[in-house]
C-alpha cells in the first residue's frame, strides 16, 4: 500500500487537526482548564500511534482524529489528576492545573475531559461497541495503576515485579489501547489486534522506565517537570528497588530509612542524597538494560503484525525515539 505517512506528517496532521478542532467553551471555570492543559503542547504519542496503527491498513488517516482526540483528551485528564496526588507544580514548563487555577477546578475539569473522551468516540457507530470496551477495560486499569503508586509510597515490600504491574497499569495500557484502537478502526484482523497491544504494552512499560529515569537524571528545562519529584514523593520506582540491590548494606539501610521514615521531610538535601546513592549504585545501566528488554519484547510483537515490513518503519521509529527521548 501506498499512502503510508511518516511520524513528522502524523504529528503534523494531528496538530493541524486540533488546532481547527472547537472545545466547548461554557461554562469558562470548567472548560478553560481544558483548553489551557491541551494548549500547552505535550508530545501527543497517543494519538500519533492510533494514527500510524490505523494507517497500517488505511490511507484516508483524518477520519481517525476524534480517536486520537479521545486518547489525548484522556491522557490529559489522567494528568490533571496526578499532578494533584504527585504534588506536582509544573507541567509542559507552565504552571499545572491545580496550580494555575485551583485544586477543585482541576478535579472537576478532570472528570468532565474523561467523558468527552468518551463522546468523542461515538463518531464511530460502527466500532463503538468495541472502541468503548477496550476504553472502559484500559481506563479501569490506569486507576488501579494510579492506586498501586500512590500506594507504594507508604508500603516498604514493594518488588520490582510490583513496579513493572504498575507501570504496565498506570501507563502502558493507554499506549497499547492507542494501537489497538487504531486497528479497530480500520478493521485490522483479530490477530493482528493482538499484537498491535502488546507491541504498545512493552513500548509502553520502556517508556515509563524512561520516564523515570529523566525524573532523576534528565533536566526540568528539557522535562518541563521539576527533576526529583519522584524521590520527593518517595516513589518505588525501578531506580530505588534496584539501588537496595546493587549498593552495599549500609548504603543500602541509609537509602531504605530515607525512604521509609514517614516522618521525614524531603527537603533539598536529602532529595541529592538520595540522588547520589542512586548514581553510585550504577542504576542506570541497569534501567537502561531493562528498557531495553521491553523495547525488543515491543519490535517483535511489531514483526508479527501482518502487513509488509517497510509500512511498519514509522512505528518503528516512534518506538526508538520514544526510549532515547529527553523530553
Ligand atoms: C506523561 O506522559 C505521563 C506518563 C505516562 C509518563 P507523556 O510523557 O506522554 O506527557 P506529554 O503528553 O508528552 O506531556
Ligand atoms: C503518570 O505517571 C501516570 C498517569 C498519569 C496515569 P507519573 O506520575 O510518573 O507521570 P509524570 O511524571 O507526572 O508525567
Ligand atoms: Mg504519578
Ligand atoms: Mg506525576
Ligand atoms: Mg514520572
Amino acid at each position: 500500500m501506498s499512502g503510508i505517512k511518516t511520524i513528522t506528517e502524523l504529528q503534523e496532521l494531528f496538530s493541524s487537526q486540533l488546532a481547527e478542532y472547537s472545545f466547548p467553551q461554557v461554562p469558562s471555570a470548567l472548560y478553560e482548564p481544558m483548553e489551557y492543559i491541551m494548549s500547552i503542547g505535550g508530545k501527543r504519542i497517543r494519538p500519533v500511534l492510533l494514527l500510524a496503527a490505523y494507517n497500517l491498513y488505511k490511507e484516508e488517516v483524518a477520519v481517525a482524529f476524534e480517536g486520537g482526540l479521545a486518547l489525548e483528551v484522556f491522557h490529559n485528564f489522567t494528568l490533571l489528576h496526578d499532578d494533584i496526588m504527585d504534588a506536582a507544580e509544573i507541567r509542559r514548563g507552565q504552571p499545572t492545573v491545580h496550580i494555575k487555577y485551583d485544586e477543585n477546578k482541576a478535579i472537576l475539569t478532570g472528570d468532565v475531559m474523561m467523558i468527552y473522551a468518551y463522546q468523542l468516540l461515538e463518531k464511530y457507530s460502527d466500532y463503538y461497541l468495541p472502541l468503548c470496551k477496550v476504553f472502559t477495560q484500559t481506563s479501569r486499569e490506569v486507576c488501579e495503576g494510579q492506586s498501586m503508586d500512590m500506594e507504594f509510597e507508604t508500603t516498604d515490600s514493594v518488588t520490582i515485579s510490583d513496579y513493572l504491574k504498575m507501570i504496565e497499569y498506570k501507563t502502558s495500557v493507554l499506549i497499547a489501547a492507542a494501537l489497538k484502537m487504531g486497528g479497530i478502526l480500520a478493521g485490522a484482523p483479530e490477530q493482528d489486534l493482538k499484537h498491535l497491544y502488546e507491541f504498545g504494552k512493552n513500548l509502553g512499560i520502556a517508556f515509563q522506565i524512561q520516564d523515570d529515569l529523566l525524573d532523576t537524571f534528565g533536566t526540568e528545562e528539557q522535562l518541563g517537570k521539576k527533576i526529583g519529584g519522584d524521590i520527593e514523593q518517595k516513589k518505588k520506582t525501578y531506580l530505588y528497588l534496584k539501588s537496595l540491590e546493587l549498593l552495599n548494606e549500609s548504603q543500602a539501610n541509609r537509602l531504605r530509612s530515607i525512604f521509609l521514615d514517614q516522618n521525614l521531610d524531603m527537603d533539598d538535601a536529602l532529595v541529592a542524597e538520595v540522588k547520589e546513592l542512586l548514581q553510585i549504585s550504577h542504576v542506570k545501566v541497569h534501567a537502561e538494560e531493562l528498557k531495553l528488554v521491553y523495547q525488543q519484547l515491543s519490535l517483535s510483537h511489531l514483526s508479527a503484525i501482518q502487513v509488509p515490513d517497510e509500512q511498519k518503519i514509522p512505528l518503528q521509529e516512534l518506538a526508538h525515539s520514544l526510549l532515547n527521548r529527553t523530553v
